[in-house]
């Protein structure tokens, strides 16, 4: 992981991440969240966190924006932004990590709280030995 005051994430993918954010259905957990997953072709596909009153059918902001952008037609992507309230940036959970894999192994994850603080990973290094399509030759 890097951290720290001088780094810095992507503005615009920030913004885009706290729009969604903005609109975050989370009645339960109370713990908004905003992504905003950049394309290989520059477009940005953001989500929320959608929570349902039968808990685990809620889904993460994370896999709401990678499902906009695979209706979008869209499957290549370079970086995503998460933005919750959180004091501390909030990393994807491991459904997500593996969600976005599938699609983008080599992905750069960012994620930044209210003040700014900024953390950065390889979803690599978030997800070592992921299970992958490739995965599904070997038998
Ligand atoms: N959540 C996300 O949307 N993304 C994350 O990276 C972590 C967790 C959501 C799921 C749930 O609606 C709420 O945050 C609390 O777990």
């Amino acid at each position: 992981m890097s951290s720290g005051p001088e780094l810095v994430a992507p503005a615009s993918l920030r913004a885009a991440a706290d729009a969604a954010r903005a609109n975050a259905y989370a009645p339960y957990s109370r713990f908004p969240v905003g992504a905003a997953l950049e394309a290989e072709d520059g477009r940005v596909f953001a989500g929320c966190n959608v929570e349902n009153a039968s808990y685990p059918a809620g889904t993460c902001a994370e896999r709401v924006a990678l499902g906009m952008a695979v209706a979008a037609g869209v499957r290549r992507f370079t970086r995503v932004v998460i933005t919750s309230e959180a004091a501390h940036p909030t990393p994807p959970c491991g459904i997500c990590r593996q969600a976005l894999v599938e699609f983008a192994p080599a992905l750069e994850v960012f994620a930044v709280a209210p003040d700014g603080r900024t953390a950065r990973w390889s979803l690599a290094e978030l997800l070592p030995a992921p299970f992958t399509p490739a995965s599904l030759e070997n038998v």
